[in-house]
């Protein structure tokens, strides 16, 4: 038997005006997405912003449906955005907030398995990994780059062809 460990690794920033202007930035990007959520069942407001190579920002929020499955997080609503319309202008920097008026928010969102398969279908895309900034508005900020630091074990395209 070999016992066998992954580590992941992310900063932990106390506040966003610990980060890099560029991120800084995106963070607040990212909180004005929240205004078009429509999140009447969650009440759970989810916004997105992501910085193109360009230096082009897109933004997302989740968008629910009163067939709940057909609702989608904020993530991937802004990943399949990207790859409708912007697929040639690499993703480097994603924010992502969350806001919900029940109770207060002490730690930031962290995606959802499904959005970060998407994530990853995207970053082996564009060749390049994508830095994260789980951004939390009354609390830290975590910080990692690359879909290996969320989702160790994700289906890889190549066990496909094995
Ligand atoms: N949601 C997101 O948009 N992103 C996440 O990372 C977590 C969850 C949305 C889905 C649903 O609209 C609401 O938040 C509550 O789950």
């Amino acid at each position: 038997m070999i016992n066998h460990e992954i580590k992941i690794n992310f900063k932990e920033y106390a506040s966003v005006e610990e980060l890099e202007a560029d991120d800084q930035q995106l963070c607040r990007e990212a909180v004005k997405a929240l205004a078009n959520s429509h999140s009447p069942y969650s009440k759970f407001r989810v916004g997105v912003a992501m910085r193109l190579q360009s230096g082009k920002i897109l933004y997302a929020s989740n968008q629910e449906n009163v067939a709940y499955p057909s609702g989608l997080c904020a993530e991937r609503v802004a990943l399949f955005h990207w790859g409708a319309n912007h697929p040639d202008d690499p993703i480097e920097t994603m924010a992502i907030t969350a806001h919900t008026d029940e109770f207060q928010l002490t730690r930031p969102v962290t995606s959802c398995g499904a959005c970060l398969q998407v994530l990853a279908e995207y970053e082996k895309k564009q060749g390049n990994a994508i830095k994260m900034l789980l951004y939390c508005q009354q609390g830290p900020v975590w910080v990692a780059t690359g879909i290996e630091s969320f989702l160790p074990f994700l289906f890889f395209e190549d066990r496909l062809n094995q």
